[in-house]
C-alpha cells in the first residue's frame, strides 16, 4: 500500500561532477574503429531483422511504421519478438537488459503482469463506449490523492495531454500567449516549438508542414533564469507557463535550489497558470517531482507509463482552475471545444491506468527504483573519475544521465551544447552489442521493477569497457 507520497524521493535528485585535474578526452581515430567494428558486428549478428528492414522499406514509409524509429544508433533497425519486464527480445533471438524502456513508455516494465490480465478481462468486457465506467471514477481519485489536485480529464497520449492543458489555460484565462523554456519537448504540440536562437525566439526550423508564426503566440526563457521569466510574465498576456520541473529532453537540467519556489511566486503574482508536465519527471515518485519537492501547479499532466504502456494520459486541475475551465465551457457558445479524441477514456485504458497505478506504481516498486538508479549513478561517478573525464552525472529518481561536461548545464542552450549525437550514437550501439539498451537520445537510462543489481553492474562494466577502448593516451 502507498503510504507515505511525500517521502518517496526529495533525496534522489543529485547532481555530482568529476573532482579530477587534468581531464581526458576519447581519441577519435579509436572511436572510427569501433564504430566501423560494431556496425559490422551488428549486421552480421542480425539477420532476421536486417531482413524484416528489407521488407519493411517496401510498404512502410523509412522503413519503419514511426518515422523516428529509424533514429537509433543500429545501420538497421531492430525488430522486436517480445518484451518483458526488464527484458527485451529481437527477432534474431538476443535478449536485451531494456534502460531505454520505450523512452520511459514502459518505465514499470513491459507488459506488466497486473496491466496485462487487466486488459485480458477488459477486452472481453468492452473496449470503447464514449460512456465511462466505474474505473474512470477510481482513477480520477487516485491521481487528486497522488498528486493533491482536484479534477481530472484524460487523453491518449502526453501531446495530446499538453495540447488540451494548453487549450484550457488559454480559455480559462482570457489569454493568448503560451511561455516555455528554451530547449524543451513536451510532445509533438506545436505551440512550444519555438528555440531561442542569437538572444531571438524563432520558429523550430526542423517542424514540417508548420504554416504559422508560433513567435507570435509562444514565448521562451531559459531554465533558472528567473530575471527573464519576470520580464516575459510581466506584461499580464501569459496564459501559461509550461514545464517539465527538471528538463529531460535536451539532457537533464536540475532547477537551481529555490528556483521552483520563486518561479511559481512570479506566476501568481502575474496571473499565470503554471502547467508542470511530469510525463518524465514522474520518475521522481508516486506524486512526482511536484509532489516530492512540494510544488503548487494549477495544471499537471502525465503521460506514457500511466497505464504501463497502453496509449493513456492525464492532466490535473486545482480547483480554483478546474472551476474558472468549467466556467469558460459554460459560457462558450455551444459546439466543440477543440478539445478531446473520440477513444479518449476508453474502457481498455482506463482499466489498464487502475491496474498500473493500484498495483505496479508503487512505493516499493519506487523505493527498488530509486536503489537502482543510485547504484548506477555510483557506478558511472566511478568510471568518470578512474577515466578522468570532464563528464558528470544527473539524476532525477529512477532516471540517470551521463553528460559530456565537467559541470552539469543550468539551462537548455548549455545542455544543447555538450550534445555529441555522434559520440552518443557510438555508446549506444557498442551496448546494444553487448545486450543492453539505453534512450537512443542523449545518454538516458531507466531501472523498471523488474530490474536487477546485477543488469546495473552489466551496464556500467560495458560503459567502462567503452571508455577503456577509446580514451585517449
Ligand atoms: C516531458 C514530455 N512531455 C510530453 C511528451 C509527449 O509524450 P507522447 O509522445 O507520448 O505524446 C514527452 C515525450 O517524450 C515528454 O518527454
Amino acid at each position: 500500500m502507498m503510504t507515505d507520497l511525500n517521502r518517496s524521493a526529495v533525496t534522489t535528485t543529485q547532481i555530482d561532477t568529476a573532482v579530477t585535474c587534468s581531464f581526458k578526452t576519447l581519441d577519435p581515430l579509436r572511436l572510427t574503429a569501433v564504430r566501423e567494428r560494431e556496425r559490422a558486428r551488428y549486421t552480421v549478428n542480425r539477420p532476421q531483422s536486417k531482413a524484416l528492414a528489407e521488407r519493411a522499406a517496401v510498404n512502410l514509409m523509412f522503413g519503419v511504421p514511426l518515422h523516428w524509429m529509424s533514429d537509433w544508433s543500429t545501420p538497421f533497425p531492430l525488430h522486436v519478438d517480445k518484451a518483458s519486464g526488464a527484458q527485451l527480445r529481437d527477432v534474431d533471438g538476443h535478449v536485451y537488459i531494456d534502460f531505454c524502456l520505450g523512452d520511459t513508455g514502459a518505465m514499470f516494465g513491459h507488459s506488466p503482469a497486473p496491466v496485462a490480465r487487466a486488459l485480458a478481462a477488459q477486452a472481453e468486457r468492452g473496449i470503447t463506449t464514449m460512456l465511462p465506467g466505474e474505473d474512470a471514477v477510481w482513477v480520477a481519485e487516485e491521481l487528486a490523492r497522488r498528486f493533491g489536485l482536484p479534477k481530472w480529464q484524460f487523453a491518449l497520449s502526453a501531446s495530446d495531454a499538453n495540447r488540451f492543458a494548453i487549450r484550457w489555460a488559454r480559455a480559462l484565462t482570457g489569454r493568448n500567449q503560451v511561455l516555455i523554456f528554451n530547449g524543451c519537448y513536451h510532445g509533438t504540440v506545436d505551440d512550444v516549438f519555438v528555440d531561442i536562437v542569437n538572444g531571438q525566439p524563432r520558429t523550430r526550423d526542423s517542424l514540417l508542414g508548420q504554416v504559422v508564426d508560433i513567435t507570435r503566440t509562444t514565448r521562451s526563457v531559459e531554465f533558472n533564469d528567473l530575471a527573464a521569466l519576470e520580464a516575459v510574465l510581466a506584461d499580464g498576456q501569459v496564459a501559461c507557463l509550461l514545464a517539465e520541473p527538471a528538463m529531460t529532453n535536451i539532457g537533464m537540467v536540475l532547477p537551481d535550489p529555490g528556483f521552483w519556489e520563486a518561479a511559481q511566486t512570479l506566476c501568481k503574482r502575474y496571473g499565470t497558470l503554471l502547467l508542470i508536465d511530469e510525463t518524465h519527471t514522474i520518475s521522481s515518485g508516486l506524486g512526482g517531482y511536484t509532489r516530492a519537492h512540494g510544488l503548487r501547479p494549477d495544471l499537471l499532466v502525465l503521460g506514457k507509463p500511466v497505464g504501463g504502456g497502453v496509449p493513456c494520459a492525464a492532466y490535473g486541475f486545482s480547483a480554483e482552475a478546474a472551476a474558472r475551465a468549467e466556467a469558460a465551457k459554460r459560457q462558450a457558445p455551444a459546439g466543440h471545444s477543440g478539445i478531446g479524441t473520440t477513444l479518449t477514456a476508453n474502457l481498455l485504458t482506463m482499466a489498464a491506468m487502475r491496474a498500473n497505478l493500484a498495483e505496479v506504481m508503487t512505493e516499493s516498486a519506487y523505493a527498488h527504483m530509486f536503489g537502482l538508479a543510485e547504484r548506477l549513478a555510483a557506478g558511472l561517478r566511478g568510471i568518470i573519475s578512474r577515466h578522468h573525464l570532464a563528464w558528470c552525472v544527473t539524476q532525477i529518481g529512477a532516471r540517470t544521465e551521463f553528460q559530456f561536461s565537467l559541470e552539469p548545464p543550468r539551462n537548455g542552450s548549455e545542455a544543447a551544447g555538450i550534445l555529441d549525437p555522434a559520440l552518443e550514437h557510438d555508446i549506444h550501439l557498442y551496448l546494444l552489442n553487448r545486450g543492453l539498451i539505453i534512450t537512443p537520445f542523449h545518454n538516458m537510462m531507466l531501472v523498471c521493477p523488474e530490474t536487477s543489481a546485477a543488469d546495473v553492474d552489466r551496464l556500467v562494466a560495458a560503459i567502462d569497457e567503452f571508455v577503456a577502448e577509446t580514451v585517449a593516451g
